[in-house]
């Protein structure tokens, strides 16, 4: 049998679903992942986590039901996941007022109600966060108006707004009647009447404004919400991974389908190596999040065509250590928080964020790396095509004799090159089909 079809089935074989469990606690994870929906250029701006803890707020004022909260906060939580890939977009909705006619602000919740309809873990959130933006009085692109409008979506809204108008520099309890006014006022036809009334009734405890920028709360949050509806299984784990894969690739039309090829190589690379049914399916996890860091950095930076200046290269450089710092935090994954967050640490302890080397770095942190320069040089960029495979093999091997990455790994891309490259093929096609271009 041809190497390249003996590799070929034994790469599909290991993308069937892992049997066994591991344990993912939903609080640990859902406060983790909608961080990185927060992610800036300067560490994680909390808008997301600040208005999930005001809608909290409200559906307790207004005695909302289990599991209707949950619904609630699960939407809040991640209701501008659609703007996610985007951070000068976020920029724009975190400072403009909503109708302001320079961007849509409808744009984003519909992105978003699509990327969650497609999960099978948060659909159930699609609809609050696809509204969240619509006028009581209408004029909505959906055409909603009124008590159409979900429920959901109007206290998002009204949260949402609330939590923009409070200036970080100051402390949230000197606001209050700054913001009570904005809430009031500022926004005319665009509430629901007895959502500001409940807004205004939690304003006035001081715990909550004091919630609001308290640290210690954002922790304790997720643990005093009654997450007993949500479970997650692995195999939930790793469609939230492609979830967040998906968003991830959306940063830059020029690595449009990066982490998905990544994942794929990273998976065969370790299947070969020997790796477990259970390391193999963590290697497709690790793989769909590597850049998950990336969503810390500018469009403009990670699209502009010339060369970076060393501001620039820096902040670029810092997608692998909020990888790591994201997925560390949550239980059971240091392997995956591992292997996807060193693709740019090298043998010769000259690599980032850590400057780790040579026994700091495990074998799967070093068949990620190798996965992930194949898959650049591979991959067809719009700016570039595919590199020949004959040049590939050369910068891999000189990499490898110059101590950068696992000579071992290298020959093992080597042989697997074939199956290696009817992946990246296959995931170029696919984006130049959603382009509608032909390849
Ligand atoms: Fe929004
Ligand atoms: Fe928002
Ligand atoms: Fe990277």
């Amino acid at each position: 049998m041809p190497v390249a079809v003996y590799l070929l089935i034994r790469y599909t074989a290991v993308q069937g679903e892992l049997m066994s469990s591991f344990s993912i606690n939903p609080v640990n994870l859902m406060h983790t992942m909608t961080l990185a929906l927060d992610l800036a250029v300067d560490g994680v701006n909390m808008h997301q986590q600040r208005t999930a803890v005001i809608c909290k707020y409200i559906a307790e004022q207004i005695g909302m039901k289990q599991p209707d909260k949950q619904t609630l906060l699960c939407a809040a939580l991640m209701h501008d996941i659609g703007a996610a890939p985007y951070l000068e977009e976020r920029r724009l909705i975190y400072s403009a007022y909503p109708h302001d006619d320079k961007i849509s602000i409808y744009r984003h919740a519909e992105d978003g109600y699509q990327l969650l309809l497609d999960s099978q873990c948060f659909s159930h959130t699609a609809e609050a966060v696809r509204h969240h933006h619509d006028r009581w009085q209408g004029g909505n692109p959906s055409g909603f108006s009124g008590a159409d409008i979900p429920l959901f979506s109007r206290i998002i809204h009204v949260a949402d707004r609330a939590e923009i108008s409070m200036h970080t520099s100051r402390p949230t309890s000197a606001q209050c009647e700054m913001v009570c006014e904005n809430i009031r006022t500022g926004h005319p036809g665009s509430f629901d009447q007895d959502v500001v009334d409940a807004f205004m009734a939690s304003s006035r405890l001081e715990s909550f404004w004091l919630d609001m920028n308290n640290t210690l709360y954002a922790v304790n949050f997720h643990n005093n919400v009654d997450w007993s509806y949500t479970s997650f299984t692995d195999r939930d784990m790793l469609n939230i991974a492609k979830l967040y894969s998906t968003i991830i690739d959306r940063t830059s039309r020029f690595t449009a389908t990066h982490s998905r090829s990544v994942s794929r190589v990273a998976a065969l690379l370790a299947d070969l190596y020997g790796f477990s049914r259970q390391e193999v399916y963590l290697m497709r996890m690790a793989g769909l999040l590597h850049d998950l860091g990336k969503l810390s950095v500018p469009n403009a930076i990670l699209e502009k065509p010339g060369k970076l200046d060393p501001d620039e290269v820096r902040i670029i450089r810092q997608h692998t250590y909020y990888t790591y710092r994201i997925l560390e935090q949550i239980d059971n994954m240091e392997t995956v928080a591992c292997w996807a967050a060193y693709h740019h640490e090298t043998l010769d302890g000259k690599g980032y964020p850590f400057h780790l080397r040579d026994e700091q770095l495990s074998l799967g942190s070093r068949i990620m790396a190798v996965a992930d320069i194949f898959v650049a040089l591979t991959e067809n960029r719009p700016y570039r095509k595919p590199m020949k495979m004959d040049k590939v093999e050369k910068i891999m091997r000189t990499m490898a004799d110059s101590n950068k990455i696992s000579g071992r790994i290298v020959e093992l891309m080597m042989d697997a090159r074939d199956t290696a490259n009817c992946i990246v093929r296959d995931a170029d096609s696919k984006m130049l089909e959603a382009l509608g271009q032909s390849s």
